[in-house]
């Protein structure tokens, strides 16, 4: 498996830096024309102006040429539900003729939908399943991407999500890196209804001793008649005092102030924030919590987008992901969710790439290694089909991306 390449006359554009960029600084793309990127075992070892490179004896690298293209950090996902069983297309029927997402939850459809069918999967089915979405997100560009539990909803069975995601990650041909989250926190399984804190002493006790190791983050579903505050914050600061890193779907379909405490516990991010409150935005922007926001939900659930604006011009940090999931949001597409920034979130073009690159790396607190193309950093490159960035947006929905490189590895040519 090659890891030594050298990609010559490249455009390169790239955010630069190994931390979250914040506000304005969201905007400024690092653009090199003519440009030569190294990757020596996986790693970046030159990234800079082709007159600049330093000699390298070529032998045992493989040259790629970019002569006209496009060349960008790999995109990173950072938050899906890639692990799930079953489909739930009558829902999405539902949804179309009224019904709200929540009043399906509410009658036992929904998440608890996919926790049936996921309890009836065996690993290999989930593990079989989850690799064919894979392949359609390196297609796109995704070059990492985050899992999440929480289709198990007891401990034997989050366990199992969380091997499934395990085993895909370890897979050497694997095309792409996995973070692990664990979400165990996404509903109150219906054996539990009306005992919330009853669940969450097996989460705390149980299921929390059990996923150290498996999973770097927990997640939790805090919305109004799922986890309230007072018992979301009681299960995060439990998770962190377990070394969890924290992630929140935070304010996705009611204003309950999720933002507010994901800044409170020192949460690497808060997710959806559709209904977001002010001081939400500026707790978040304040303590450095990112704001991966998910254009894809809201587009499928016919929701008011996230107030992209608002945050970037607070100051905060904004990422965006795709949130691929059978229920809220049966779509992974990287294309749609760049189109739907720009045009209805009114992010910039260079907004939305730092986004869906740099801040998603620093979305799974991964920004030292993944999301820019600099030295030191790992080999996640993609190649445009085109000599132009601003063709992602207006190629509306489809797909620029011809060559993917992840960790020095070509995992897609054209
Ligand atoms: O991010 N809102 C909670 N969780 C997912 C949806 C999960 C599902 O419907 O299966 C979300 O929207
Ligand atoms: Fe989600």
């Amino acid at each position: 498996m090659k890891r030594n390449l050298i990609i010559k006359n490249a455009y390169i554009i790239t955010p630069l830096g190994s931390a979250a960029k914040k506000g304005a600084e969201m905007g400024k793309l690092h653009e090199i024309p003519d440009g030569r990127i190294i990757i020596k075992e996986g790693n970046i070892i030159f990234c800079g102006a082709s007159k600049d490179a330093e000699e390298v004896d070529e032998t045992g690298y493989e040259i790629l040429d970019a002569r006209g293209k496009v060349v960008l950090p790999g995109f990173i996902d950072s938050h899906t539900h890639l692990v799930f069983g079953g489909y739930r297309p009558d829902e999405f029927e539902w949804r179309l003729k009224g019904d709200s997402y929540m009043s399906i939850m509410e009658r036992g459809g929904g998440i608890q939908s996919t926790v049936n069918a996921t309890k009836e999967a065996s690993e290999e089915e989930l593990t079989e399943k989850a690799g064919w979405f894979i392949d359609r997100m390196v297609e796109m560009g995704v070059t990492t991407v985050e899992a999440k539990s929480g289709y198990g909803l007891d401990t034997p069975n989050e366990m199992k999500m969380l091997d499934v995601i395990h085993n895909l990650s370890s897979d050497n041909d694997l095309k792409l890196r996995i973070v692990p989250t664990f979400l165990g926190a996404h509903a109150v399984p219906k054996e539990y209804k009306g005992r919330t804190e009853e669940y969450i002493e097996i989460l705390i006790n149980e299921m929390l001793p059990a996923a150290k190791g498996k999973a770097v983050f927990c997640d939790i579903f805090t919305e109004k008649n799922v986890f309230e505050i007072d018992e979301s914050r009681r299960f995060m600061q439990a998770a962190k005092d377990a070394g969890f890193k924290l992630k929140f779907h935070a304010d996705e379909i009611v204003t309950l102030g999720g933002a507010e405490l994901a800044a409170e516990l020192g949460a690497v991010s808060a997710d959806h924030l559709l209904h977001v409150s002010d001081k939400g935005i500026k707790d978040m922007a304040e303590k450095g919590v990112v704001a991966t926001l998910l254009p894809l939900t809201a587009f499928s659930l016919r929701e008011p987008y996230a107030p992209a604006r608002k945050f970037i011009d607070s100051g905060a940090a904004v990422a965006l992901a795709t949130d691929l999931n059978p229920g809220s949001c049966f779509s992974g597409s990287i294309p749609l969710a760049i189109a739907l920034a720009c045009i209805y979130m009114n992010m910039t073009i260079e907004e939305t790439i730092t986004a869906l690159t740099l801040n998603g790396a620093a979305a799974l607190d991964i920004a030292h290694e993944t999301g820019s193309l600099e030295e030191g950093k790992r080999g996640d490159v993609i190649i445009l089909e085109f000599d132009n960035y601003r063709m992602l947006p207006y190629y509306v929905g489809m797909n620029c991306v011809s060559t993917v490189i992840s960790g020095g590895r070509i995992v897609k040519r054209n």
